[in-house]
């Protein structure tokens, strides 16, 4: 199925839940007013990837966290959990050094908004083609 709907209503903040589209696993973590925080007040010179990577939006945006979620839906963070060096699955749930996600495999650190800020990795984790719907559904493509 190219497109697929997943119910957010148990997701609790501070907490991820994958599920698998077209292949690969996708990452959509409810964050923390903290991470959100953390994830805004982040200066965007120290982004070694300055573009936002998100199938939603020009694809030249800057790598904001705004521009990484969508307007009134903030607090979640969806994104294809491939590793953008070699294709790992990275670990999350505050994994690595910048309390995001963290792939094994070679060593890369993303951010809470899933921004890579070191390691071989060269690109942010992609934002999928989504849509959020009335009770808490996404849509994904
Ligand atoms: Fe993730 Fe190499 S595949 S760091």
């Amino acid at each position: 199925l190219s497109v697929i709907r997943v119910d957010l209503s148990n997701v609790e903040p501070g907490t991820q839940l994958t599920v698998q589209w077209l292949g690969k696993p996708v990452f959509i973590r409810h964050r923390t007013e903290e991470e959100v925080l953390a994830a805004r007040d982040t200066d965007l010179d120290a982004l070694p990837d300055p573009v936002a990577r998100n199938a939603n939006i020009d694809g030249t945006a800057p790598a904001t966290d705004a521009n990484r979620t969508v307007p009134g839906h903030e607090e979640l963070l969806v994104m294809i959990g491939v590793c953008t060096h070699l294709g790992c699955v990275p670990l999350g749930d505050g994994a690595g050094d910048f309390g995001g996600w963290f792939c094994p495999c070679h060593g890369s650190h993303y951010d809470v908004s899933g921004r890579i800020r070191k390691g071989p990795a060269p690109e942010n984790l992609a934002v999928p083609l989504l849509t959020y719907e009335e009770g808490g559904t996404l849509t994904l493509g």
